[in-house]
């Protein structure tokens, strides 16, 4: 089957978890991509359907065997198994990456997220925002797109759970128009939040 199938047939048994009426496109994929330093260390990539920003980490030099892959849908993992074939693909919840049995203490570069964290519950995004960005080197960055007009995180979040959220760029020829933000920590892991 091929990946655009294999798409559109996810996205009909379950539109909710797919989240977007096509895969991305080029032009998206090469902007989430875009700050991604190889030698910065490993990339862990959420949510890669069926590997249009794999793709485009490949492209920028990024390592296969330095790719780690999330993914929920049974079927777009065993299609990343097939296509990355040195890449390490996990067959899980990025809410629970703690449960993913990720090599102790292994820190990633950056992460590139296309969950769609719109359909997601308020908790559901504290618990992959959390998981991934304390498992990012210092100076890692989670970059996340959207078709919204803003940021997928609401701003009470991020200001609660000490995170920052800056426009990376946007993407006008994309189907849909899609932005992307760009996510880090505003101050260490450790430190209290306020509990409003
Ligand atoms: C909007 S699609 C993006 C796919 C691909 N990155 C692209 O841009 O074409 C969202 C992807 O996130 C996956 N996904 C949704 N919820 C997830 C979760 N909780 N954990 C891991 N993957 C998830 C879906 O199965 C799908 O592959």
């Amino acid at each position: 089957m091929s990946n655009t199938s294999l798409f559109f047939r996810t996205l009909l048994a379950n539109p909710r978890m797919v989240g977007a009426i096509a895969p991305s496109g080029a032009m998206l994929a090469n902007l989430i991509t875009s700050e991604v330093d190889p030698s910065a260390g490993p990339v862990l990539e959420l949510g890669p359907g069926t590997g249009v920003f794999t793709e485009a980490l490949l492209a920028r030099g990024v390592c296969e065997k330095d790719l780690m892959l999330v993914e929920h849908a049974a079927n777009f993992a065993s299609m990343l198994r097939e296509r990355f074939p040195a890449a390490r693909v996990i067959s899980a919840d990025a809410a629970r990456l703690e449960a993913c049995d990720l090599p102790e203490g292994m820190l990633f570069g950056c992460a590139i997220s296309g969950l769609p964290l719109l359909n997601m519950s308020p908790k559901t995004v504290v618990a992959i925002l959390t998981g991934t960005l304390s498992r990012l080197r210092q100076g890692g960055a989670l970059y996340q797109f959207t078709y919204g007009v803003r940021c997928p995180v609401p701003y009470r979040l991020l200001d609660r759970f000490g995170f920052k959220a800056t426009l990376h760029g946007q993407v006008l020829r994309n189907f849909p128009p899609a932005r992307v933000y760009k996510i880090v920590r505003r101050r260490p892991f450790g430190h209290a939040a306020t509990g409003r």
